[in-house]
């Protein structure tokens, strides 16, 4: 009998299977075999070289040779990584270059974005009773694998890990601490390496990792840039934006103004979370497009309308309102663009 329509579970099944991803039934979980993820990773990463990976992870980021290093060094020997860092700092983009790079297996991982609904159940996958009564607990449609289960041999990576309730947390700390997943009793065998990421606690709307899921964690921060990596970072992305319209160069002097404000910014210490990659890359790519669409040269008129409109959202500080936070970045602005032209005049 076929299934009924409009279930969601069903839809994702389907959704998966059109992709080429088969899903495995119950009885073929039941026989896994332990599979030591840490001995692939470290296999790879012998085999193809530290230099080679490195290089590698060029075509993803920059800048991020140490963090990767202290990624894979936990990575190799089974310890799980939490990279925690501001918003925008290249947290999901590192642990996706990773887990790419090392593929681990066909997907090369899982990508699960945490949030503070998801449920134990979501994480592990749940039997469907009305198929399971109907075609037996091992129709495939039977027990939808949750990415717990799904990661068997692979990189999980739990995106903003701490949106996770503590009673999420406790499913995936019994599926670290066991290598099993529990479904109504039934157990599955599951090893997976996690890179994790979070932001802050300070952030709103997030939970406090608790102690027993944070000790099986390897913290690796990301720091901010320098200017010189930062103006880099700006300048390969924007370039990688606007590729394909017709743009010649992009101005030496936008660059410069936005690292300056950074700079300025970063110094005050007025802000708490400042503008971030994200923003900065946003900014110029923006400023393009404008003077792109309008079909002229992009002026600093331009660069200073759109760092308003993409810093606002993502700076914090000590402002009264979003007009308090627009004058103070137009003040960063024009110190900026006096910096940069008094250093090149
Ligand atoms: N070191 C870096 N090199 C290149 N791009 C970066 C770097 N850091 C951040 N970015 C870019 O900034 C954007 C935000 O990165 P993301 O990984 O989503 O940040 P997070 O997960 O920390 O919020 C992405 O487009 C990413 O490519
Ligand atoms: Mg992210």
């Amino acid at each position: 009998m076929s299934p009924s329509k409009g279930h969601g579970a069903q839809q994702m099944t389907q959704n998966l299977q059109l992709m080429g991803v088969r899903l495995p039934r119950l009885s073929e979980l039941l026989q896994r075999r332990p599979i030591r993820v840490e001995e692939k990773v470290t296999k790879i990463v012998l085999e193809r070289g530290i230099s080679n990976i490195l290089r590698e992870l060029d075509n993803y980021l920059k800048g991020l040779h140490e963090v990767a290093i202290d990624v894979l060094s936990a990575l190799c020997v089974g310890r799980h990584v939490l990279l925690v860092g501001p918003v925008g700092i290249g947290k999901t983009s590192l642990a996706e270059a990773i887990a790419e790079i090392l593929h681990l297996d066909e997907p090369p991982y899982i990508f699960c974005a945490c949030h503070s609904h998801m449920t134990a159940t979501e994480l592990t996958g749940d039997i469907d009773i009305a198929v399971a009564l109907q075609a037996g607990l091992d129709h495939p449609l039977a027990y939808i694998p949750g990415p717990l289960v799904m990661a068997h041999g692979r990189i999980l990576i739990l995106d903003e890990i701490n949106r996770l309730s503590p009673y999420s947390q406790a499913a995936l700390l019994q599926a670290l601490q066991e290598h099993y997943v529990v479904i109504r009793g039934i157990r599955i065998r599951s090893d997976f390496l996690v890179i994790a990421t979070a932001n802050p606690v300070e952030y709103s709307g997030v939970f406090e990792l608790t102690e027993a899921l944070a000790d099986r964690m390897k913290y690796v921060e990301l720091n901010y840039p320098d200017a010189d990596l930062l103006k880099a970072i700006i300048r390969w992305k924007v370039d990688q934006i606007v590729r394909n319209y017709d743009v010649i160069k992009i101005p030496e002097e936008f660059l410069d103004t936005i690292v300056a404000m950074i700079g300025i910014m970063r110094s005050e210490g007025l802000i708490e979370a400042g503008p971030s990659i994200r923003a900065c890359i946003y900014a110029v790519a923006s400023t393009i497009a404008r003077a792109l669409v309008e079909r002229r040269e992009p002026t600093l008129e331009d660069l200073k309308r759109e760092v308003i409109q993409n810093f606002i959202p993502s700076i914090r500080g000590e402002f009264q309102s979003e007009t308090d936070k627009k004058t103070y970045l137009e003040k960063v602005f024009e110190r900026a663009v006096y910096m940069v032209t008094r250093g090149s005049g």
